[in-house]
């Protein structure tokens, strides 16, 4: 069933020079997302641009995406305004299976905190024992971080000087067994932080974002390989927007 809607912008703020916070009135959307899911948004450009879903809230009707201009679709979308009307197809994809009886650590690159966001936002609203690590570039690119996360930026300039692994190093000693990964970045990132969870004997899963296109499974833009189940084979294609954009990382062939 296709899950188009047409939506008002309730709210935009600027977290920085090039990264939009906008707030949207769905209450479809916002009942029924769960963290690692995504929304394409419409422009005027040909094709929607897909986003994760930063936040949602079920009595207000309404969910967040955060938008980092990377090229004119971004950059439109990025400059709506308060009481505009924008078409939303969503929630698409699989997201995270997030358990009760679980604890986990998030770990975010880039515009990876903005799903993030969601899983620790709904983690904290059920009282799922968490950590957060986040992995910037430098100061100027942190956004929606918290004093309670585990702050990296490759420059130094803020938090720990390094990586993600060099901030999940910082907490390795007082992780639970049975604790779950959850990564959301970009890729080399997701294969360094899913290589140092099973060095570390944990699960981990990730979320792809490959480029899109319809988002829904029809055009095969999206594929990754992902390790084949049948007996012979090496692997198998999956499109990341219907079949995931969350997989296990083992099962991804990097
Ligand atoms: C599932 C998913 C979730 C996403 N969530 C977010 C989010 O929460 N916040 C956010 O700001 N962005 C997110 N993105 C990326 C965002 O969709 C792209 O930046 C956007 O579509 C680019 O559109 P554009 O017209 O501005 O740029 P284009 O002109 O289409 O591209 C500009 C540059 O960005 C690169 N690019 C475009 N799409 C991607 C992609 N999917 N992965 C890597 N590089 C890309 C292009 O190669 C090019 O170099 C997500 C992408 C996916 C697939
Ligand atoms: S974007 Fe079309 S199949 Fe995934």
């Amino acid at each position: 069933m296709r899950k188009e809607y047409s939506c008002i912008v309730e709210d935009k703020i600027m977290l920085n020079a090039e990264t939009a916070f906008i707030t949207i009135s769905c209450p479809e959307i916002a009942s029924s997302a769960v963290p690692g899911q995504f929304v394409n948004i419409s422009c005027s450009r040909f094709l929607k641009r897909p986003f994760g879903i930063a936040s949602a809230d079920i009595e207000k009707g309404t969910f967040k995406i955060g938008v980092k201009v990377v090229g004119k679709g971004t950059a439109e979308i990025a400059s709506f305004e308060k009481g505009q009307k924008v078409d939303v197809l969503g929630p698409l994809g699989n997201g995270f299976s997030i358990r009760d009886d679980c604890e986990y650590i998030i770990v975010a690159g880039g515009t990876g905190v903005f799903p993030v966001n969601f899983a620790h936002e709904y983690m904290a609203s059920k009282g799922i024992p968490h950590k957060v690590v986040e992995g910037f570039r430098n100061k100027e690119q942190i956004v929606l971080s918290s004093d309670d996360f585990i702050l990296t930026t490759d420059a130094g300039d803020a938090g720990i000087k390094g990586n993600c692994c060099d901030g999940l190093e910082t907490i390795r000693d007082s992780i639970s067994s049975g604790t779950e990964v959850l990564c959301v970045g970009p890729l080399p990132m997701m294969k360094a932080v899913g290589k140092w969870a099973t060095d570390n004997g944990l699960k981990c899963y990730v979320s792809m974002e490959q480029r899109m296109a319809c988002g829904i499974g029809i055009c095969l833009v999206c594929i990754c390989k992902i390790k084949a189940e049948a007996e012979g084979e090496e692997f198998t294609h999956k499109r990341c927007c219907k079949d995931g954009p969350v997989f296990p990382y083992e099962e991804v062939i990097w």
